[in-house]
């Protein structure tokens, strides 16, 4: 496979159904949360897949919190596929379509650490968006805190752009 071959595209409907089976493979193990078909249908507009022709080989996506917080979300690359910069390619972007959106910072919830600081994303402290710990941390199966105080290897960064 070479990397050329790979071409990262707004997600189609037709492209849903892979979409939610990559998540699916990874969201035990990987901080990248289990999404239904119809929740991704809902916000197909927000999610990118890299296309190794029509095979979808890759995700992300980004949710549109209150207040104009974005996170960015459901960020997989396939197994057979990673460590070929198609998971940077992606991030790249999502930032860009973000940005051209209209916002100007963005966040992520991520164990994947060094990747996004390669792109300026800094740590911040969980706790200045309880909204996401209300909504998504308090029934995570990898939350090992409370349900208001969450622990996992889990890290909030944010950017601004
Ligand atoms: C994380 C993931 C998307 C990376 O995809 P990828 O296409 O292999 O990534 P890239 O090839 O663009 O890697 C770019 C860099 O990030 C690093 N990196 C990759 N995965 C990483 C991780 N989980 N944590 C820290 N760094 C990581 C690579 O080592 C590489 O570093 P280098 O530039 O120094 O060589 C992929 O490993 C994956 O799907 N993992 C399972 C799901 C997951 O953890 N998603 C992240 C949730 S936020």
């Amino acid at each position: 496979m070479k990397k050329k071959n790979i071409i990262i595209k707004p997600s189609k409907v037709k492209n849903i159904k892979d979409i939610v089976d990559l998540i699916a493979e990874v969201s035990l193990n990987a901080s990248v949360i289990k999404r239904s078909y119809n929740q991704i249908f809902k916000k197909y507009k927000n999610y990118l897949v890299a296309l190794d022709g029509e095979k979808v080989v890759g995700t992300i996506g980004f949710k549109i919190w209150p207040n104009s917080h974005i996170e960015i979300i459901s960020l997989v690359v396939d197994k057979h596929y990673r460590g070929k910069r198609i998971g940077t390619r992606l991030i790249e972007e999502i930032i860009k379509i973000i940005k051209k959106r209209g916002y100007n910072s963005t966040f992520v919830l991520t164990d994947a650490v060094s990747l996004f600081k390669k792109f300026g994303f800094a740590g911040v402290d969980i706790k200045i968006f309880p909204q996401k710990i209300l909504n998504d941390c308090k029934y995570c199966p990898r939350n090992a805190g409370g349900p208001n105080d969450p622990k996992c290897n889990e890290k909030m960064l944010r950017l601004n752009i």
